[in-house]
C-alpha cells in the first residue's frame, strides 16, 4: 500500500476527531493540538465508534463509553486502559494530511467475548 490522502488540515479542528474514507479504509483522524494521529475507527475496548464516543483534551483521547484513554503525544495508556491504540503513520503535506497504510489496522475482540460469556455463565 502507500501514502493515502485523509483530509485537509482545516477539516479537523484542534481537539476533534474526524472519520474519513481513505480508498475504502475507514480511518479516524485526531487533531490533539500538538499534532495529528490516524487510527482505526473503533475503540479497542468494545468497538465504539471513536468519532462519536471519543473526546480530546490536553492531548488525551478518552472514549466516553468506559473511559479508556490514551496520551496522543506518545500513545501511553492512561488509567485502567488495557489495550494499545493502533495508529497509522501520519504526514502533513502542505494543507493535506496523509497516512501510510500498509494494511487496514484492526483489533482482536475475541478475548472480551469470552469474558462476557464467563460473566453471564457465573451469574
Ligand atoms: S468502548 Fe471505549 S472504553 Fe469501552
Amino acid at each position: 500500500m502507500s501514502w493515502k490522502y485523509l483530509c485537509d488540515v482545516s477539516d479537523v479542528p484542534s481537539n476533534s476527531l474526524k472519520l474519513v474514507d481513505a480508498d475504502g479504509i475507514r480511518i479516524v483522524v485526531a487533531n490533539y493540538g500538538e499534532g495529528f494521529r490516524a487510527m482505526p475507527p473503533i475503540c479497542p475496548h468494545m468497538e465504539e465508534p471513536l468519532d462519536e464516543s471519543g473526546v480530546i483534551a490536553s492531548c488525551v483521547l478518552t472514549c466516553t463509553k468506559h473511559l479508556w484513554a490514551w496520551d496522543l503525544r506518545n500513545l501511553d495508556l492512561i488509567g485502567e486502559t488495557e489495550k494499545e491504540l493502533k495508529t497509522y503513520e501520519v504526514r502533513q503535506n502542505g494543507s493535506r494530511l496523509l497516512a501510510f497504510v500498509e494494511e487496514e489496522l484492526t483489533y482482536d475482540f475475541d478475548e472480551e467475548a469470552e469474558d462476557d460469556y464467563d460473566f453471564f455463565a457465573k451469574a
